[in-house]
Parts: structure tokens; C-alpha cells; sequence
């Protein structure tokens, strides 16, 4: 097969971030979110969002200076959930979330409504706080009302894929950030 690096040749549009730009942003994120939370006695759980956020959850959790319990989600959307909104859960929490602090981990945020979803679910299920850490926000596409907390980068409104997010299943495992020609995705 082709050598990674040589289709991304042909496919990228721009360079967005490089490796050295993620892994300086993910520590300051690290540092805001242990600074927030050490002063809290309930226990935190990193909810790591299926598979975007793979990558960031890794490094993230790294920089995190507190214990904290982990666990994942998967989801998937009906058709695209950009239109419809309506996720289904392809992979459940096992932790129990009452009375705990939830900090979600997704890859992008793009409308929103994969996270306000996401965002009940926990208060639903007695949450005491629900703070969210996107890697990516690309404002320009939000179709509801929802902002991240501890977001990484803006980005502009083109396919983004690396460190986590894919085309097709594809890219997850680029160390940086990179936008996609649209004939790529077209
Ligand atoms: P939302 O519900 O529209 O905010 O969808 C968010 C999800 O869509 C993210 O968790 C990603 O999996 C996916 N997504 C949105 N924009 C992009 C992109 O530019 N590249 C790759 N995946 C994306
Ligand atoms: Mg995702």
C-alpha cells in the first residue's frame, strides 16, 4: 500500500497544526483543567469520545495533575448528524456518573448537537457538573446554542482531519492537523 505521508501529499489543503503547535496547547489545556478542578472533592471522570478523540484523549489525560477516572462512549449518527441531530450510542459508559464531576473529550466541535446530546445524557444521569475539552471548535457550522470549555484551536470551515479525526476512517493516525482538498471529500 501507499505510504501515508504520500497521500497526504495529493489530499492536503493546508498544514493547520503541527505537531510541536498540538503538543504545547494540549499541556496548557492540561494545566487550565487541573488548576479548575483541584480545589473539587468530587471524583473527576474524563469521558473520552469514540474514535475522534483518541489521540488528544491520550496526551490530554497526561497533563491532567489529579487522579481522575477515565471511560468511553462511541457514537454514531443517523445519516449526518450535522442535519438530523439524532446520535445513537454504540458504546455505553460503565462509569457511574451520579454526583461526579464529567469532563467530556471530544475531537471537534462542529454543529453542536452531537455534544448538547451528550451534554443531557450526563445531566440526566445526576452529574454534579458537565465541562467539556474539544481539541477543535469550528464556530462558523454551530446550528445550537453550546461552547466548549476548554477548547484547543478554532479552525475554519473546511474537512479537517489528523490527530484523531478521519475521513471515511481514514488520517486518524497523522500526528498534526491538516485540511482536505474538496475534490478529496466531494
Ligand atoms: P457535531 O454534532 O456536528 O458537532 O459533530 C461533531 C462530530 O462530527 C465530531 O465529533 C466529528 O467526529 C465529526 N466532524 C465534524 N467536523 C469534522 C471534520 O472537519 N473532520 C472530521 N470529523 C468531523
Ligand atoms: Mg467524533
Amino acid at each position: 500500500m501507499k505510504r501515508l505521508d504520500c497521500i497526504v501529499k495529493s489530499d492536503m489543503k493546508e498544514l493547520l497544526l503541527d505537531e510541536k503547535t498540538i503538543k504545547n496547547r494540549v499541556e496548557e489545556l492540561g494545566k487550565s483543567i487541573t488548576e479548575y478542578y483541584e480545589n473539587e472533592d468530587a471524583e473527576l471522570v474524563v469521558v473520552g469520545i469514540l474514535r475522534g478523540s483518541s489521540l488528544f484523549f491520550a496526551d490530554l489525560i497526561r497533563n491532567i495533575n489529579l487522579p481522575i477516572l477515565i471511560d468511553f462512549m462511541a457514537i454514531s449518527s443517523y445519516g449526518s448528524s450535522s442535519e438530523s441531530g439524532v446520535v445513537k450510542i454504540v458504546k455505553d459508559l460503565e462509569a457511574d456518573v451520579t454526583g461526579k464531576n464529567i469532563l467530556i473529550v471530544e475531537d471537534i466541535i462542529d454543529t453542536g448537537k452531537t455534544l448538547k446530546y451528550l451534554f443531557n445524557y450526563f445531566k440526566e444521569r445526576g452529574a454534579k457538573t458537565v465541562k467539556v475539552s474539544s481539541m477543535l471548535d469550528k464556530p462558523e457550522r454551530r446550528l445550537v446554542e453550546i461552547s466548549g470549555d476548554f477548547i484547543g484551536f478554532e479552525v475554519p470551515n473546511d474537512f479537517i482531519v489528523g490527530y484523531g479525526l478521519d475521513y471515511n476512517q481514514s488520517y486518524r493516525n497523522l500526528p498534526y492537523i491538516i485540511s482536505l482538498k474538496e475534490e478529496v471529500y466531494k
